[in-house]
């Protein structure tokens, strides 16, 4: 039986970096995401001895999840042992904008119960997989660790989510399921490019301008790739490691330290 992990926003950024990543780990993936031309890019990124798959569904779709997994899963050639759940959306809430346009709920829905969402429907078959430790890493953001205006939605999800591994990383011990997440500061994805370009236009300058300020306030001077994350998901997936549980990995270029 081949060992799997599940990789939700696997058609871009972080979760297409750690497809291509754990690919060389000989992992079969499953590649979900709303966008089923984007999941086939990243297959076609990956190796074909593995036994991946894509599965296209929104994370906060129970149903969809359900059938979506269970339909992947449902023979003996892999185990799902690991889960990335890494989907989500950014963006500030528009609340002071206009309150029609508040995006509270949306956000919420898409990175908080998105999350818990994927790692319910996954508690099942990753209980029942015969590998001695199972991983989940989900992907939180610096954002949970200070507070940037307009980002409110955001930064509750996020927050959130480091609230739901603890409780997990307590549930989830006796079944060996190792619960993880990342606090990943600038990432250079499409995500960060909005919030860039939306910042640039805020202040007036242009996006070359806003990146380089940005840059400038972090001790390092630089952004992270989806790489570098992927290398560190990677590790806390790999059996090197038995004894994290419930924490949070700031990745973040100095910008917070706890
Ligand atoms: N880039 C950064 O600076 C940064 C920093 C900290 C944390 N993060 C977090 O890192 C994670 C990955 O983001 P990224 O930077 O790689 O940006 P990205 O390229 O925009 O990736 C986000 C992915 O999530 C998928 N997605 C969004 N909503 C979904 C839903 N409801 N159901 C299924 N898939 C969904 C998107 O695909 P579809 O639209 O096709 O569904 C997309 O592939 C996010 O959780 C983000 O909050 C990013």
């Amino acid at each position: 039986m081949q060992k799997a992990v599940l990789i939700t926003g696997a058609g871009s950024g972080i979760g297409r970096a750690t497809a291509r990543r754990l690919d060389q780990d000989g992992y079969a993936l499953l590649l979900a995401g709303r966008t089923a031309a984007t999941l086939r890019e990243t297959l076609g990124m990956l190796s074909s001895d593995n036994a991946h798959a894509i599965l296209t569904v929104d994370v906060a779709d129970r149903v969809a999840m359900n059938k979506g997994l269970s339909d992947l899963l449902s023979g003996d050639a892999i185990e799902l042992v690991g889960v990335f759940a890494n989907a989500g959306i950014g963006g500030h809430n528009a609340y002071d904008v206009e309150p029609g346009l508040d995006r509270w709920d949306e956000i919420l829905s898409a990175n908080l119960t998105g999350v818990y969402v994927t790692l319910m429907t996954c508690l099942p078959w990753l209980e029942n997989a015969q590998a001695e430790v199972k991983h989940v890493v989900v992907t939180s953001s610096v954002l949970a660790r200070f507070a940037v205006p307009g980002y409110a939605a955001y930064q509750a999800s996020k927050s959130g989510l480091l609230g739901l591994v603890r409780a997990l990383a307590v549930d989830w011990g006796d079944k060996h399921v190792l619960v993880n997440a990342i606090c990943p500061g600038w990432v250079e994805t499409d995500m960060a490019r909005d919030s860039i370009a939306r910042l640039a236009e805020l202040q007036r300058v242009s996006y070359e301008e806003c990146h380089s300020n940005q840059c400038a306030q972090l001790p390092t001077g630089r952004m992270s790739s989806p790489e570098e994350i992927a290398e560190t998901v990677a590790w806390l997936m790999s059996g090197a490691q038995r004894s994290i549980t419930g924490q949070a990995l700031d990745i973040n270029n100095g910008s917070w330290m706890g």
